[in-house]
């Protein structure tokens, strides 16, 4: 009886745990996609998207290794960073919920509840707005952290930008070759992203990209 209650009790907190966080499927590295000649060629930015369609965990775990997933060794990335600091953290703003991509686990780590793609559309301030963000079931937000970095100086601030510019490239390109939409994008409300996922001054949200199919 007390093992039965136990068992019970395990799976619960098993169930409440795998509520909270994502747990993504193996990134598929035999798909088909175009060729790297073509990607380049035909790669551009799309600013609408089609509200009726989602995207599946599949195609997230996919994102999220070409934006910076492991690679050899299990310490490299798909994309590189200077010194091979791997200071950019990637942000999944989802309709339910904003995660954190753990790649070594591979899984997205909830860090808050409920649809904030909101702050992705920008703060407001100056009358500029994106409202369009909104209608990409998810949007892909770099952050730069100056303390995986080891610190802030001018120097690193430049090497940062740098760096989340390739996980954005990788993005872009990534989407381009296998029929997914995106823009590269520097609007975001930061202080609102920084409230809402307890980011100091050291950590800076810096791009984003939002993610769907193009709306025809
Ligand atoms: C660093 C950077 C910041 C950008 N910020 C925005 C942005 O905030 N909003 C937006 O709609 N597009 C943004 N873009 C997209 C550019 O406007 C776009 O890449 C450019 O017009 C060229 O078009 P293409 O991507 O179709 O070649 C940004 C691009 C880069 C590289």
């Amino acid at each position: 009886m007390k093992k039965s209650i136990l068992t019970l009790a395990l799976s619960c907190v098993a169930l409440t745990m795998s509520a909270q966080d994502i747990n993504l499927p193996t990134p598929n590295l035999s798909q088909k996609s175009m060729s790297m000649i073509e990607t380049l060629n035909t790669r551009h930015s799309v600013r609408n998207y089609d509200t009726t369609k989602d995207i599946t965990n599949q195609q997230l775990s996919d994102v999220c290794w070409a934006a910076c997933g492991m690679t050899r060794d299990d310490n490299h990335r798909t994309s590189p960073t200077a010194m091979n600091r791997q200071e950019i953290r990637l942000f999944a703003f989802l309709k339910n919920g904003v995660y954190e991509y753990d790649a070594k686990a591979n899984k997205l780590v909830k860090k808050a509840d409920g649809d904030h793609r909101e702050l992705m559309a920008g703060s407001g301030k100056g009358g500029f707005k994106q409202e369009f963000v909104m209608d990409a079931p998810v949007t892909l937000l770099m952050v730069i952290d100056f303390d995986i970095f080891g610190n802030d100086s001018e120097h690193t601030k430049l090497m940062g930008c740098v760096d989340a510019g390739n996980v954005s490239e990788n993005i872009n390109l990534y989407c381009q070759a296998v029929g997914l939409a995106t823009v590269p994008r520097a609007t975001h409300d930061t202080n609102g992203i920084r409230q809402l996922l307890n980011l100091t001054e050291k950590q800076l949200p810096i791009m984003n990209n939002p993610i769907g199919y193009e709306k025809k």
